[in-house]
């Protein structure tokens, strides 16, 4: 037995499924997940001292590549300090400033330290804000594991759950708590236009992935977006742009920026804090002061604004603002879409990619989906293979094939190409 299987027998014995987030545990693609012992740049290096290139970057936020020696430096620092008072620090200041200075929409913001506590609490403060009940989610939309946003989940929901059904997504959510929860499917204007029409003035929020990265990589139409910016807009209903996955990752100023549209409020997470938990959420003034404590909107966080934290947010956001980081980062996701397009083609395998600065999708069906219904047509034995044949070959994949991808800065022409050869031996094998 391996040092993996170990490790992962010993895991289990105290940890549910031996594993602290369940797409980790490899239960879509089967076989023993890798337990790390360190990471630099592109790669990571398992308890057996395997090596592989990384291309899921904990799930988006290492975009400046692993232990990036000005990031440890920083926290470092920082530590030095102490770790957390539970009173305000100047850090939180420059990081709230940046954060505005970067995404216009984003007048105030507020500290969190998940995406879930980001995304739960802009619920809340909508529903305060507004006096309304109800949201709209998307089909194979993820934004944390509130309750109220279990429904139709994606991510892991997806991977795990049978989410076919109006329900639900995860046993222990009382279907009392869902009910205020409309799901309409993602890119489908009528849909979200005859529930406006139906009931636009009972609707407390609208909550998007901007560019959805829970179903595979999903890109909205621009007819999509308008309409729930001018529905939302007409009704009074806060729009929140969920950009924990997409902002910082698919450009500077998030999804927001490619799309020209500016959310009432906005959610924040994975690269703003470079890999520490940090995570917030920021919008209008005017709807950002209803909390507490100036408002009746109550929310609040121990390790809030964590001042390491901040430190590695505050230096991984001065690095991906100079200049040519998204332009690079952008160049280097494309190629490695395209060789990996020019592969399975010479493989005649039925194959598609999509991406957008340095989030990427690729999927086992002859064209991109544009909705969770399309997604859930891929072929998933298709992918297990793929993904198992790149792993042997050093190459690490999200293990489930309704997950984006991530890229990161570190990802050179060597790291693509080894990428790309290891793809043209697993299309071969399919
Ligand atoms: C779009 C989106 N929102 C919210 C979340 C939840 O963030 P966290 O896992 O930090 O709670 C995620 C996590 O993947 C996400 O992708």
């Amino acid at each position: 037995m391996g040092r993996n299987e170990e490790l992962f027998e010993r895991a289990q014995k105290t940890i549910p499924g031996g594993v602290n987030s369940p797409v980790r545990a490899f239960r879509q693609v089967g076989g023993t997940p890798r337990f790390v012992s360190r990471a630099k740049g592109p790669y990571f290096w398992d308890v057996e001292d395997t090596r592989y290139i990384d291309l899921i970057m904990s799930w988006g936020p290492m975009i400046v590549g692993h232990a990036h020696p000005e990031v440890v430096e920083a926290v470092q620092r920082a530590a030095q300090t102490s770790f957390s008072y539970g009173a305000p620090t100047e850090g939180e200041i420059e990081l709230a400033e940046r954060i505005c200075e970067l995404m216009p929409s984003v007048e105030q913001v507020r500290m969190v330290s998940s995406g879930t506590e980001a995304t739960m609490s802009a619920l809340r403060l909508a529903r305060g804000y507004t006096g309304r009940d109800l949201i709209i989610k998307f089909e194979g939309c993820y934004h944390g594991h509130a309750d109220s946003l279990l429904v139709k989940a994606g991510s892991g929901l997806l991977t795990f759950a049978d989410s076919t059904q109006n329900a639900p997504s995860s046993a222990g959510v009382p279907q009392d708590v869902v009910k205020h929860t409309l799901v309409l499917p993602y890119n489908d204007v009528t849909a979200i236009e005859e529930v406006f029409q139906n009931q636009g003035d009972q609707i407390a929020a609208v909550i998007i992935e901007p560019i959805a990265g829970n179903m595979n990589l999903i890109k909205p139409s621009t007819e999509f977006l308008s309409a729930i910016r001018n529905l939302t807009s007409k009704y009074g209903s806060v729009l929140i742009y969920d950009e924990v996955m997409t902002g910082f990752r698919v450009a500077l100023g998030g999804a927001q920026s490619l799309q020209g549209i500016s959310p009432d409020l906005t959610c924040l997470g994975k690269v703003m804090g470079g890999g520490m938990p940090m995570a917030a959420f920021g919008g209008k003034k005017e709807i950002m002061s209803k909390l507490a404590p100036l408002g009746n909107v109550y929310q609040a966080g121990t390790l809030s604004g964590n001042p390491v934290a901040v430190a590695s947010g505050l230096k991984t956001l001065e690095i991906v603002s100079r200049p040519g980081f998204y332009e690079c980062l952008t160049g280097q996701t494309e190629k490695l879409m395209a060789g990996l397009k020019r592969a399975a083609d010479e493989a005649h395998v039925p194959f598609a990619v999509d991406s957008v600065g340095g989030m990427f999708g690729f999927y086992f069906a002859p064209q991109v989906p544009s909705s969770f219904e399309a997604v859930t047509k891929m072929d998933i034995e298709a992918f297990k293979k793929f993904f198992h044949a790149m792993l042997d070959q050093g190459v690490y994949l999200a293990p489930s094939a309704y997950e984006a991808g991530f890229t990161s800065i570190a990802h050179d022409n060597e790291v693509l190409d080894a990428i790309v050869s290891a793809a043209t031996i697993s299309f071969q094998k399919l």
